[in-house]
């Protein structure tokens, strides 16, 4: 059974460990601290879920999910990620993140910024343009009329290749969106961002929202 390991145990990170169980993956999820201050949580949240901690849930993960606040990802171990195909989910949310310069401007995105962060990993942006409650209404079995996509991006094209696989396996028809600059098209403000769309509207708002970053930059 694939292995998955979600870093953050709030609204992001446990609906897509509910999803992910009932999809058939093992996983193990992590918050910040100790597995006993997340045990109710998850048995109530995400039934099937393993509560651990980061250094354990990321043993043996073949995906790791990035689903903390952005500004306290670089709290976390990088060796933990070395070598991992890494899911950042994470969005730069000044609400809740304040204002950090370094991703307020981000041309690339801020995947790209997390990246250099943690050069041992293989980051895959991903799941940050759809939010926690529509993840688990807006699933459906393949070849469902009313499927709808999600868009995967990342420079390690095996691991996007990985991520993708996951994506379809979770209920949503699988977009890649090439490098993982491409991502900045997946960030709040893009129309691709909060609006699940069907695979043939998804590609071409990437296409149109790639076009018009590339004219501003
Ligand atoms: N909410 C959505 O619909 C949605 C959708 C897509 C993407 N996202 C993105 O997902 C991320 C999380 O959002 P959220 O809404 O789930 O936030 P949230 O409900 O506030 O949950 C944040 C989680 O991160 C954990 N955390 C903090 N520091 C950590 C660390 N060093 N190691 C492991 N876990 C840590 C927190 O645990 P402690 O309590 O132990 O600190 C908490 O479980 C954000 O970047 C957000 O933009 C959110």
């Amino acid at each position: 059974m694939t292995k998955i390991a979600i870093l953050g145990a709030g609204k992001a990170g446990t609906s897509l460990a509910r999803v992910a169980v009932e999809a058939g993956y093992q996983v193990d999820i992590a918050a910040s601290g100790s597995a006993d201050r997340i045990g109710l949580i998850i048995e109530v949240l995400a039934p099937g879920a393993h509560p651990t901690t980061a250094a354990a849930a990321v043993e043996g993960a073949e995906l790791v999910v990035l689903a903390l606040p952005l500004h306290k990802f670089k709290r976390l171990d990088p060796s933990l990620l070395s070598g991992r195909i890494v899911l950042d989910i994470m969005n730069y949310w000044t609400p809740i993140d304040g204002e950090i310069t370094e991703f307020d401007d981000a041309p690339e995105g801020t995947s790209v910024l997390v990246q250099r962060s943690i050069p041992g990993a293989r980051v895959v942006k991903t799941l940050n343009h759809i939010g926690y409650h529509e993840l688990e209404e807006q699933r459906r079995p393949p070849g469902s009329p009313d499927r709808v996509a999600l868009g995967a991006v990342g420079d390690d094209r095996e691991a996007v290749g990985e991520v993708l696989a996951f994506l379809e396996g979770i209920g949503f028809d699988a977009i890649d969106g090439g490098p993982l600059a491409n991502g900045v098209a997946f960030q709040p403000g893009s129309p691709l961002f909060g609006a699940p769309s069907p695979a043939a509207r998804f590609q071409e708002l990437l296409a149109e929202e790639l076009e018009r970053a590339r004219i501003a930059a």
